[in-house]
Formats: C-alpha cells, structure tokens, sequence
C-alpha cells in the first residue's frame, strides 16, 4: 500500500516538512558502491552520504557538465545539486521537483549556481532547446507516464543534448515500472540509445554498506512514518533490496542524446 503513487506523493511532502530545518539526509537513493571508485571531494556537508554522491558522480562520469546549462528531475533534498554543482561547475543548474515543500526547504540552503523550482518531471519550466544536459536519479519509476518524460526530455534539450537516467526497474513484465516497459518507450521515443549500464550490484552493495546509519535514521523518525519508511527507504530491509538481490529488479543506467 504504501508504495503505491499517491502515498509516495504525500510521503515526500511530508518528509519535506519534517526535515524543513534538518541539513543532512540530502539523498534520497540507494547509492552506487564499487572497490577502488574515486571521485572529486563532495562538499563537508554531503560527507556521510558518500554513496549518494558516487551514485550523481558515476552518473555524469562520462558527459562533460562544466559551462552547460543543466537540469535535474525528482531532485528531493537537493544533495546531487550540490554535489554536481560543486565537483563539476556548471553555467546553471535547474533542480526540480514535484514536492512544493522539499522546494521550498532547499530553497533554504541557497547553492552557488543552482535554482531550485517545484514541476513535474513532465512539464518542465523551460523553453524548448533550453538546455544542454537532463538528468534524473531515482526519479523515473514514481512516474505514472515515463513516455511522457521522454517527450518532455526531446522538447527541453539542444541537439546534441544528453538525457542521463539511473533507477530501479521490475523484471515482473507486468509491472508498470517494468524494464521491458521502459525499453519499449525507448525504441518508441524520439532520443537515441547510446549506453546501458547494469548497477544492481553496485546498487545492492551500496545500500548493505549504508544500511545501518539508514536504520538509525528511520528509527529517528516520528511512528506513523517509520512503516512506509522501512517500505520504500532504501535499507537492507526493503523490498526493494529484496528484489534486487533475488532478480525481480534490476537498477538501470541509461545515457541517450538528441540527435541533430
Ligand atoms: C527517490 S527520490 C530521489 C531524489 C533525488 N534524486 C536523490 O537521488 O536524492 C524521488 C523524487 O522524485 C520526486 N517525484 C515524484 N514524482 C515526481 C514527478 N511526477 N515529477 C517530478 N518529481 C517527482 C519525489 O518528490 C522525490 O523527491
């Protein structure tokens, strides 16, 4: 139940307002954790949510973000703004999200260069061709139309501009958040494949490794939230790392362009 959209919506809000005045819990996502990764030091406020961080550094790794004009989707606290807009120095970065009160509350916490602004994935803020670079981390699968997305995400780029996407899918071909789903939309959408990348086990190793500081945060939280925390938190109570452990999910990197 509490899974499904409408309650994911209000959790959101909700965690919005109860970490109105909290600094930390930045990143909302599983994480991304591989022997030997390095990456660009994160600002001293983003220390304890490294895996986070790695996860928006791997994600951008191979796309040059410096001087482009930058837009993030499902942005939630904010952390892969500023860690982005820290290591990588772009001319601006839009970060968006459908949350008005998790807008609003990294609105609090100003970033040299970022401008946070509340919309839909779907209906972004920008004139078409308004911008170089789109990216989403975790931000796909709350979407009921993802083609959708992928409409807006032809409209808002440049030619040439990179959409960058990471998330979890379902294997279950049913699933209206099923790879097979997703694949189809994208042979069907106006963007070019470049790369497809597999992180479920960089996914997996991520949340064991980050699970125990997680567990100690929900336990922090107000009762009533605790349960459809544990749900869809990424810990290694979840069914989600359930799934991605037994194959009925897989976590997806996607990199596609414009062309023209
Ligand atoms: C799992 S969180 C990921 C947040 C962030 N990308 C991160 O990695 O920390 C998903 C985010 O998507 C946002 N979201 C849900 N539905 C959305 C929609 N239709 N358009 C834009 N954002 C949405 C939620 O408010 C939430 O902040």
């Amino acid at each position: 139940m509490w899974r499904r959209p409408v309650f994911k919506r209000g959790f959101y809000e909700v965690l919005g307002l109860l970490l109105w005045r909290q600094p930390g819990l930045q990143m909302l996502n599983c994480g991304y954790s591989e022997p030997g990764f390095t990456m660009p030091e994160a600002p001293a406020d983003l220390a304890a949510e490294r895996l986070g961080c790695q996860l928006y550094h791997r994600l951008v790794r191979d796309v040059v973000l410096h001087d482009r004009e930058v837009v993030e989707i499902g942005c939630g606290r904010g952390g892969g703004a500023r860690f982005l807009a820290h290591t990588t120095q772009p001319r601006s970065y839009l970060a968006t999200d459908a949350s008005r009160l998790l807008i609003l509350g990294n609105r609090r916490r100003p970033v040299p260069r970022v401008r946070f602004a509340a919309a839909a994935a779907t209906a972004l803020p920008l004139l078409a061709a308004g911008c170089d670079v789109l990216l989403g981390v975790e931000a796909i699968h709350p979407l009921p139309d993802k083609g959708a997305l992928l409409t807006e995400a032809a409209r808002v780029l440049r030619p040439g501009g990179v959409l960058l996407l990471a998330d979890f899918f379902y294997t279950r071909e049913t699933s209206p958040h099923s790879v097979a789903g997703f694949h189809a939309l994208l042979r069907a959408g106006a963007l070019s494949l470049v790369a497809e990348e597999d992180w479920t086990q960089q996914a997996v190793a991520a949340l064991a490794e980050d699970s125990p500081r997680r567990l100690a945060t929900i336990a922090g939280l107000p009762r009533p939230l605790r349960r459809p925390a544990l749900s869809f938190a990424g810990t290694t109570e979840s069914p989600l790392y359930r799934q991605l452990g037994n194959g009925q999910a897989r976590y997806l990197f996607f990199r596609l362009q414009k062309v023209g």
